[in-house]
């Protein structure tokens, strides 16, 4: 199996070359690589689904759903294979670009391990993307981890009345909250409306789950891109106190990111794992609406 490194302390790639097919990949091998690189890419195998399903079983086949998630996304095949189209309520794909982020962190109830699998490349752009938060962290100036180990992030939604229903997955309210409260989210219910408000707080830099290192990794991005696209009274991020997120801050962390990020430019079959515990991930813009590119959320591993 040859391997060759995307950055000195991130990212490996896994080449398919001198005939290796996904029947060469192992358990502990990929284990290995995860651990010490953060994010891998199994290029040039061309796997089909099934190929993938196989692959992802080996590493642990206990799977999530997007229940609680912040679109709405559905699952289109077994084994909890979830589309990356933007299903807010919306059938067409959507197509601009989101910003780097670890998945589902607005709640406990977050994958460790994510896959991605790409059935079909966008035409031009759209790659996903992929950057180490340790190093993110590394690089942060002084004053904003003191402030971020200081003040959580809190993340405040409100759903209307036919929408938590198909965030949470069920008609029955006491059920939602439920749910919602068992992983960690404070949730008001107004009976007369039906409308569910939910708050969770959570720090920006948290230990990763390998190599002690801190991480800068959280949500607080998409949710800004939300709140500038006009959905700020549905969904909200500031610190715990209430006080705002400083621009100069979400600068330096764009700055930072800037410089890290790699993109991964798919080819038909390809496939990529990534640590959801210290990698941020994200998306390019793109045109082309027949790009298919699929995630599988991990929940638990043992190793
Ligand atoms: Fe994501």
């Amino acid at each position: 199996m040859r391997t060759s490194p995307i950055q000195d302390f991130f990212g490996v790639v896994v080449h398919a070359d001198e005939g290796a097919t996904v029947a060469d990949l192992a358990k502990d091998d990929i284990a290995d690589l995860i651990k010490k690189h953060g994010t891998v890419l199994f290029s040039g195998f061309n796997a089909s689904r099934e190929q993938f399903d196989d692959v992802t079983d080996m590493v642990s086949d206990d799977y999530m759903n997007y229940r609680g998630g912040g679109y709405i996304r559905k699952e289109v095949a077994k084994k909890s294979l979830l589309s990356t189209r933007y299903d807010h309520g919306r059938s067409e794909q959507m197509t601009f670009g989101l910003p780097l982020h670890g998945e589902m962190y607005y709640t406990d109830a977050r994958p460790k391990l994510l896959w991605f699998y790409c059935a079909k490349p966008a035409d031009a752009d759209g790659q996903t993307t992929a950057c180490d938060g340790a190093e993110i962290y590394n690089q942060l100036p002084q004053k904003w981890k003191d402030l971020l180990q200081e003040k959580r992030l809190m993340f405040l939604r409100v759903y209307r009345d036919g929408e938590w229903q198909k965030i949470y997955q069920t008609e029955d309210s006491k059920d939602a909250c439920k749910f919602a409260e068992g992983n960690g989210i404070t949730v008001e219910f107004d009976e007369e409306e039906r409308t569910m408000r939910t708050k969770y707080l959570v720090h920006a830099v948290l230990p990763s789950r390998w190599g002690e290192k801190m991480s800068y990794i959280n949500n607080l991005l998409p949710v800004v891109m939300q709140m500038n696209m006009g959905r700020g009274d549905t969904s909200t991020v500031c610190f715990e106190d209430g006080s705002a997120i400083p621009e100069e801050l979400m600068e330096d962390v764009k700055r930072i990111q800037e410089e890290l990020t790699y993109d991964i430019n798919w080819q038909p079959g390809d496939f990529a794992l990534v640590d959801n515990t210290r990698a941020l991930h994200g998306r390019r813009a793109f045109q082309d609406v027949d790009r298919e590119v699929y995630l599988r959320m991990v929940r638990s591993i043992d190793f």
